[in-house]
């Protein structure tokens, strides 16, 4: 099985690299720092996908003798600050989804483009593109776009099958930032979170990731491109 992913060198990313490395995967990974396991199925490659005119380059070197791939995961994603949205400088807001959307595209197009045969699509998602909580404004907002658009890839994509998928709550970096510095008084969203940490609600990486790998195949029976929360399967 070869499998990409995007940002593998933490949390989920690393989790899922973990994972299918032992389910004896070969792994082709991109991140800024590199993925910190050494396995001879591991082709790994350090890119700053905010550098969307070299991301292209970067994925001809990753993929050169890459002849398919039976699933792509596009996780890497950034959370920016929790904040009032009339707060969010756009510098910052252009740079997140600069990330966490419009790295996913050119990935996207790169395959097309090479006519990659590629079997399934993970982008991974979130709740917060739904709830649109108060605080979560770029975040959401780029969670939101990266749903609709992997609806308008599953047009153009019909030999693959795509998803935004949520993952639910994984104990991560991300929930560090989440749970040990965010004001729950002034964003009461985020208390759920601190109460789900240390429990089976919010589980480790590499946990979370054999879940969503053992739910590859029952993704496939639904439509292309639709949204789906693991806590709604
Ligand atoms: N943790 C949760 O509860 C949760 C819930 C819902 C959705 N998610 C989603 O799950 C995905 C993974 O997040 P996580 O929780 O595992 O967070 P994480 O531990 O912070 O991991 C983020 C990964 O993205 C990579 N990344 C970030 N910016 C990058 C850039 N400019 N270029 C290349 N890679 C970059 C990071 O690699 P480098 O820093 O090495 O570049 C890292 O490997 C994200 O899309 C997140 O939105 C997480």
């Amino acid at each position: 099985m070869n499998v990409l992913i995007t940002g593998n060198s933490s949390g989920l990313g690393l989790g899922l690299t973990e994972a299918l490395l032992d389910r004896d995967a070969i792994v082709w990974g991109l991140s800024r720092r590199g993925c910190p396991i050494n396995s001879d199925g591991l082709r790994d490659r350090q890119h700053d996908l905010a550098n969307l005119n070299t991301l292209p380059d970067a994925l001809e070197g990753l993929l050169s003798d890459c002849l398919r791939l039976d699933l792509v995961v596009l996780n890497a994603g950034i959370l920016g600050r929790i904040q009032p949205f009339s707060e969010t400088h756009l510098a910052d807001l252009e740079h997140l989804i600069r990330i966490n959307v419009w790295a996913n595209k050119l990935i996207l197009d790169w395959l097309i483009e090479h006519q990659l045969p590629t079997t399934q699509v993970i982008a991974i998602s979130s709740g917060a593109g739904h709830n649109l909580s108060y605080g979560w404004g770029a975040y959401a907002l780029s969670k939101s776009m990266l749903n609709d658009m992997i609806q308008l890839y599953a047009h153009e994509m019909p030999d693959t099958h795509l998803t935004s998928f949520a993952p639910g709550l994984v104990d991560t970096d991300m929930q560090e930032y989440l749970c040990n510095e965010v004001d729950t008084d002034e964003y009461p969203s985020v208390q759920k979170l601190k109460d789900a940490r240390g429990s089976n609600a919010m589980p480790d990486a590499k946990t979370a990731a054999s879940n969503i790998l053992d739910l590859m195949d029952e993704l496939r029976k639904g439509d292309s491109g639709q949204f789906v929360d693991i806590r709604t399967l």
